[in-house]
């Protein structure tokens, strides 16, 4: 098969598409043909070795962490997924950018979403679920995303004004109308957020959820009060000081059931900000890696 691949680490230069053999599933896996697949920035920072400490890779490797496509092998040990079923889902920490991968959590992908669509809600409604989860119930409560323009941070404002929270994300100005239409009161993020804040919501923030990594952590434990009422999916350090919920994302198939059962019924609809042929994929790490997406950039095969 053609899989996008890097022989070591470094930048995007490094990407090359190789023949190389197909992968198989093992127990609780299946193996998708891959129509799409995501870019998230742990495929730049995963290549660039930058966290190799943390995550360290056999090279030469294939980038990408989700994708979406049709079952075309069944590992031993899974039940209730069918030969070509039209999921989407999460692998290893790579393998996704390849005609074929290995899926170890998935969910039917919605008729409603397109290949871009499903491929580019794996890894961000987990990790959004993920971080919003310990947030506890969100009906009629005050939600604070920080970051709410990029892959997360738009799944995590759909998925929680689904759950019924009035939310307020933060954005530069050019996201600002993109925010409301996700259904989130947009404010721009740096210096004077807490007084912004308070202009939208002058009954206050319940809870926090921080999508950027952007060193305000600390900021938005002031607005909502404690430190229990905040989590993050992006600042380890920040969340080990301060206190604050640290959720990483799960191969958790509940949660993409849950977020596949929302876009059946239209309340979350993956943001798709530009797709890239799977020849450009260079192209698309550089885009993410530049940190301004909306929603999310996808490979299609
Ligand atoms: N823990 C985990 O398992 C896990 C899983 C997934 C992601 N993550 C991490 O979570 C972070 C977000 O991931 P992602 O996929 O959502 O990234 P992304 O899509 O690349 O995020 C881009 C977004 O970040 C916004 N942004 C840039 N600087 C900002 C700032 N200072 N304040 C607020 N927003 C800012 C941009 O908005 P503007 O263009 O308007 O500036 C843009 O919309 C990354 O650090 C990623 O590595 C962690």
């Amino acid at each position: 098969m053609r899989a996008v691949r890097y022989h070591q680490y470094g930048g995007v230069e490094n990407l090359v598409v190789d023949e190389v053999p197909e992968p198989h599933p093992g127990p609780g896996e299946v193996r998708i043909r891959v129509a799409a697949a995501g870019v998230n920035p742990v495929d730049w920072k995963v290549r660039s070795g930058a966290v190799r400490d943390f995550l360290p890779l056999e090279l030469p490797a294939i980038p990408g962490r989700d994708a979406a496509g049709v079952v075309d092998e069944i590992g031993p040990d899974v039940s209730g997924v069918d030969l070509g079923d039209r999921v989407f889902g999460l692998g290893g920490v790579t393998g996704a950018t390849a005609e074929f991968a290995v899926l170890s959590a998935w969910a039917p992908a919605p008729d409603e979403w397109d290949d871009a669509q499903a491929a580019g809600a794996g890894l961000a409604s987990v990790t959004a679920i993920g971080g919003l989860n310990p947030l506890g119930p969100l009906h009629g409560r005050t939600l604070l995303v920080e970051g709410g323009a990029g892959g997360v941070g738009s799944a995590a404002v759909e998925i929680a004004v689904a759950r019924g929270a009035t939310v307020i994300a933060t954005a530069s100005e050019r996201n600002h109308a993109y925010l409301a239409s996700l259904g989130a009161a947009p404010t721009t993020y740096g210096p004077g957020l807490a007084e912004r804040v308070a202009r939208l919501a002058p009954n206050g923030v319940d809870v926090a959820l921080d999508t950027a990594a952007s060193g305000s952590l600390a900021d938005l434990v002031a607005i909502v009060g404690e430190p229990g009422r905040v989590s993050t999916v992006a600042d380890h350090a920040g969340a080990a000081s301060l206190g604050v919920h640290l959720a990483n994302a799960e191969n958790n198939p509940a949660y993409l059931a849950e977020a596949a059962e929302l876009g059946r019924e239209g309340r979350y609809t993956p943001q798709i900000e530009r797709t890239f042929p799977f020849a450009e994929t260079a192209d698309a790490h550089t885009y993410v890696e530049r940190g301004h997406v909306r929603g999310k950039v996808t490979i299609s095969l």
